[in-house]
């Protein structure tokens, strides 16, 4: 089957490479689309030096080991073609879709013809959903769903600021948030505003205008797909009592917020967050969502998997709307 494997130099190539065989409590899925993930972008790179170390003792200890083939890919969407022996919740044509990343010695491999994953990542896809659709849903949306949740329920009249909104979180998140009456503003590039409003943003700022810390305003959440400002900015734009949440960004910042968190609690009363993401969280409350009509992905391309290029160049400056979607047949 054709792949996009980690090549030996540690950037990502297409190749073929032999289809998985299901374990016995594992899913064969024909991959129907898959969308792009900084996880992926990180599992085909090249690892850093003490992973590799650690691959090089492992193969030097286990001989009969073959040197493991790693192929990108955290969400999937397509139909089951086989399933292992102690597999009940699916059968052959049934039409899934889920995340399949996981930094053990197994999964990922969405962006492939074929992948094996265990039944517990799997969901069945709604019939009125794409594959398309589905595959822009698991990783993103479970972050943003654990974001949102972060700092309780959410309440009506509340107001939200999402920070990086145009991307896969954002635009998942504020269609959720939407639901609980609150109010939302994202912070995205001005030629994503367009599709952020049509979407459900009450307001948007342009980050390359104005920075939305030094404007006064509060909010009582902020969900980040960057953490790319000063702690102290990000304190300095809640409301008191608010909750700072983020899922992704420097990595400095990130290693601050989690050491100092605490402290700033204690004096503050202000939560500081960073999220670890659980695969598939919330992903059927997102099929819900889809299902009653309040939940539409925003989807950035589709690429087919012979362009596969294309799609990374894309995704990698950042210029994407939403999910990158990926599609194998
Ligand atoms: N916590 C975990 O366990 C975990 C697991 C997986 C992934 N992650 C992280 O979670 C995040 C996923 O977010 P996502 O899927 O929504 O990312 P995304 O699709 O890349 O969207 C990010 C958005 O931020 C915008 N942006 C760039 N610079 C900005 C700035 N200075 N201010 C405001 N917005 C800016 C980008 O637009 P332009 O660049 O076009 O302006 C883009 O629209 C990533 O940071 C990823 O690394 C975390």
């Amino acid at each position: 089957m054709k792949a996009i494997v980690r090549g030996a130099s540690g950037s990502p190539e297409l190749r073929n490479v032999a289809a998985p065989v299901p374990a016995e409590n594992e899913v064969l899925v024909r991959v129907h689309a898959s969308s792009l993930n900084d996880y992926d972008l990180f599992i085909l790179g090249r690892p850093p030096l003490p992973a590799r170390m650690l691959g090089t003792f492992l193969r030097a200890v286990s001989a009969s080991a073959p040197p493991r083939v790693r192929i990108g890919g955290s969400d999937v969407a397509g139909s089951v073609v086989a399933v292992g022996s102690r597999v009940e919740s699916f059968r052959p044509g049934d039409a899934v879709f889920g995340d399949v990343s996981s930094f053990g010695f197994g999964g990922f491999g969405a962006f492939a013809e074929y992948v094996c994953a265990p039944q517990a990542a799997l969901l069945p896809k709604p019939a009125g959903m794409t594959f398309e659709q589905a595959a822009a849903l698991p990783q993103a949306g479970a972050l943003a769903m654990q974001g949102l949740h972060a700092g309780g329920p959410l309440r009506s009249g509340q107001k939200i600021l999402i920070n990086g909104a145009g991307g896969g979180v954002g635009t998942i998140g504020v269609q959720v948030a939407k639901l609980q009456g609150v109010e939302v503003t994202g912070v995205d590039r001005a030629s994503k505003h367009k599709m952020m409003r049509s979407i459900g943003f009450d307001r948007v700022i342009d980050y390359q205008q104005e920075d939305f810390t030094k404007s006064g305003k509060r909010y009582d959440l902020i969900l980040d797909t960057k953490s790319n400002r000063s702690l102290f900015a990000y304190l300095r734009a809640l409301t008191p009592g608010g909750t700072y949440v983020t899922v992704g960004g420097q990595t400095a910042t990130l290693f601050r917020m989690l050491i100092l968190g605490g402290l700033i609690r204690l004096l503050t009363g202000k939560r500081i967050v960073v999220i670890k993401l659980k695969q598939n969280a919330f992903l059927s409350d997102l099929k819900e969502c889809f299902e009653a009509g309040h939940l539409a992905p925003v989807i950035d391309g589709p690429y087919k998997l012979s362009d596969w290029q294309d799609a990374f160049r894309h995704f990698s400056a950042a210029n994407q709307e939403g999910k990158v979607i990926l599609t194998m047949v």
